[in-house]
């Protein structure tokens, strides 16, 4: 029966293709509702002939060209799969070359394509596409997951001309998409301003989604983005695309709405101040760009995202997290060894899994008391910390709970050791005047010394203290300058600095695998699914303004699972714990309080929290999201967690707007319940001496709570109501 299974699974999932003539061929990519089809015409261009609601019948693709009826002699070159240069084509290009002998044409036609059944529903497609006058080819590679309809495209580029080929533009996909209207929904922030979404409809031309920082790539505009078909997608209803490069560097996304009103998306490592010199036989391999499509709405698509991030990229995306009592808002660079032992106490006090020690614990010739000097000089502070994190580590195992602690490994502050000892390791052009981002500059990771040096911050933090259970890994600055003194070719430095950044992170994570490492960069300046297969959790923003993070948080979801943001309990904004504690618990709960200062319901309150958070972070964590009430369209937000069973979940209600008589006027309709079963709605998280207002005693059927809904009474008395559903036995 198992085996009879296996091969109807392989049947289903089978990337099959279909010679419709003796020479043309379609190949369809189809995962569990769409199709990516494919098509090599007698020519051996290769072309997107579809992108959409896959067909019951495979043969019924080769229609589509005939059902379009867009004939005129470019329709040939516009629908590419991976768009040359140079040669027939003038619209947006996937690549550009300069062949060794300085003719700057391409042509890519098709030569063959392999697929292979990576099992678990993962398919992997390459197509090889070969110049027919140069010795010059890309292979293009698409990853299909199945069950969750996400695709990951990415290009090899390779040649064997006599000598090197420059490569101006390197995409690692193009997409071509036919609709009758795009909307685009992008993001734009700064410091503690990360994901702020606009939605505007595309118009013919090209909308540039790009980064040039170099590190922090993500602090003005994330890589992520949507885009809706024949109309703005809504939350339950409509097609969205959602796309994503998986890179930390310079991202360079086009949206080009053409002549015919289609729409090609080509997306990759930004070519600004990067043509790259390719010699012979070398592999250029780009980074995947990522893709879901899903026809009911944005929050299909986001769970599809979330599911595929969970199973398949996110670092242990479906393990435990620790949470944690962070110290710096309680002390920022103010502190020593006797303080910190009694925060560790506290963090037991508290109740959470992990005291975490952020910046200030190092340098000596120019200590970390501020954010000018020190940064670089890895070595314990001896007035801090006479007896280095060692005795920290041990003191917070004598008081059961674990220890972390924040690096920031890329960067340097001029005034550093580092910095004396090895200035040509610094980023920097050496004839001009130094810029600085928080006061400091980035080192040169394309340096294969500086790896070294990076790698071993970490690997000394790990041996010296066996039982760290925990990075904070931090990025403050973008890069100015962008100059290595190590690098023969200035051009590669963007590239080679990624290449570095992630040879750092393998070889961290081949030697420590599973230790838990958060991705921080002054807030969400790098929040990208290329860092997350390193890191177990980001850091969405330095606001943790609870309000402010309902909206952040809200954004953040349509890409990122619950289980990746780590929320913070902080002294920011001016709403009471309880609101502040309970935003927080929509992701990976933390603490960056002092304790002390907690009045003791305060204190009671958060204790009770963080066991009711235990009891149901599962469901948070590896559950269904759904977004039910939207905190940009009316006066409160809800947020719903369901596990898998559609036994049990939690929802989390707030107040968003003060003005008065401002709640919960309507009932929120629930979704993602089990239509025909029972459920009872508790409250919980109730702050101490107060009483829920809602009846716990009627019992309701999915079907009501999805038609009609439930009332959370969210008013300006119970501004954060946290509900347990449960499905009656
Ligand atoms: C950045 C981080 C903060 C904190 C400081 C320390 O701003 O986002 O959380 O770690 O650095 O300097």
């Amino acid at each position: 029966m198992r085996f009879a299974l296996k091969v109807l699974w392989t049947l289903v999932v089978c990337i099959v293709s279909i010679p419709v003539s003796a020479q043309e061929e379609i190949i369809p990519i189809t995962t569990a509702e769409n199709a990516m089809v494919l098509k090599a015409d007698q020519k051996k261009n290769l072309s997107i002939l579809y992108y959409g609601r896959k067909l019951g019948n495979n043969n019924e693709y080769a229609l589509i060209s005939q059902a379009y009826k867009q004939t005129s002699d470019y329709t040939e070159v516009a629908d590419a799969a991976y768009t040359p240069s140079g040669s027939r084509n003038l619209l947006e290009p996937a690549i550009t070359v300069t062949h060794a002998d300085g003719n700057n044409s391409l042509d890519l036609r098709y030569v063959q394509h392999e697929q292979k059944d990576l099992g678990n529903g993962v398919n992997q497609l390459s197509i090889l596409l070969k110049d027919p006058v140069y010795n010059f080819q890309v292979t293009l590679f698409y990853k299909s997951y199945y069950k969750q309809d996400v695709v990951e495209q990415w290009a090899v580029i390779r040649h064997t001309e006599k000598s090197n080929v420059t490569l101006h533009k390197y995409a690692s996909a193009n997409l071509h998409i036919k609709a009758k209207s795009f909307w685009l929904t992008q993001y734009h922030g700064d410091w503690a301003k990360e994901m702020q979404s606009e939605t505007s409809r595309l118009t013919h031309g090209i909308k540039t989604l790009d980064s040039k920082l170099g590190t922090r790539a993500n602090l003005f505009q994330p890589s992520v983005f949507m885009v809706s078909l024949d109309q703005p997608a809504t939350e339950d209803e409509g097609t969205v695309l959602y796309g994503a490069l998986e890179y930390s560097g310079n991202f360079k996304t086009d949206l080009e709405l053409d002549y015919q009103n289609n729409l090609r998306i080509i997306s990759g490592i930004n070519n600004y101040a990067s043509a790259y010199t390719l010699k012979p036989n070398e592999d250029f391999v780009t980074p995947g760009f990522l893709y879901t499509l899903s026809h009911n709405g944005k929050g299909s698509a986001s769970r599809k995202l979330q599911d595929w991030a969970r199973n398949f990229k996110v670092l242990d995306g479906k393990k435990d997290r620790l949470t944690l009592l962070n110290n710096w808002e309680a002390t920022y660079f103010d502190f020593d060894e006797n303080k910190l032992k009694e925060l560790i106490k506290d963090t037991k006090k508290l109740g959470v899994d992990l005291f975490l020690l952020d910046d200030g614990w190092f340098a000596n010739k120019y200590p970390r008391n501020g954010d000018v000097a020190g940064l670089g000089d890895w070595a314990p502070n001896r007035k801090k910390l006479p007896n280095g994190i060692g005795t920290l580590v041990k003191e917070a195992a004598n008081n059961q709970v674990k220890f972390g602690i924040w690096i920031e490994p890329e960067m340097v502050n001029p005034k550093s050791e580092l910095y004396e000892q090895h200035p040509d390791w610094v980023v920097k052009q050496p004839q001009r005047a130094e810029h600085y981002f928080r006061n400091q500059l980035v080192l040169d990771l394309s340096n294969p010394k500086v790896q070294d040096f990076v790698f071993k911050v970490v690997d000394d933090l790990f041996s010296q203290n066996g039982e760290l259970a925990y990075i904070k890994w931090d990025c403050n600055a973008v890069i100015y300058n962008a100059h290595s003194a190590y690098l023969k070719n200035q051009s590669h430095f963007y590239i080679e600095y990624m290449r570095g950044l992630y040879n750092v992170l393998k070889r961290i994570r081949s030697k420590y695998p599973a230790v838990p490492m958060m991705l921080c960069s002054g807030g969400g300046g790098r929040v990208d699914y290329g860092a997350l297969e390193y890191f177990t959790e980001f850091w969405p923003s330095d606001n943790t303004d609870p309000l402010e993070r309902i909206f952040m948080q809200w954004e953040y979801s349509y890409f990122y699972p619950a289980i990746t943001s780590a929320n913070h309990v902080t002294d920011w904004g001016k709403q009471p714990v309880k609101f502040r504690t309970d935003v927080a618990m929509m992701g990976k709960l933390g603490f960056d309080i002092v304790v002390k200062h907690l009045n003791e319901k305060d204190l009671q309150y958060c204790q009770n929290a963080i066991k009711q958070y235990n009891s149901f972070k599962d469901i948070v964590w590896f559950g269904k999201q759904y977004r039910l009430a939207n905190p940009t369209e009316g006066d409160i937000a809800s947020m719903a967690y369901i596990n898998e069973e559609q036994s049990k979940g939690v929802i989390f209600n707030y107040l968003v707007n003060n003005r008065y008589g401002s709640g919960s006027i309507y009932p929120v309709r629930l979704k993602g319940l089990d239509a025909a079963a029972k459920y009872r709605i508790t409250e919980i998280c109730l702050y101490p001496g107060t009483k829920t207002s809602i009846d716990e005693s009627k019992t309701y059927s999915g079907e009501f709570l999805m038609t009609i809904g439930f009332n959370p009474v969210v008013n300006a008395q119970r501004t954060s109501v946290v509900l347990s559903i449960e499905k009656i036995r």
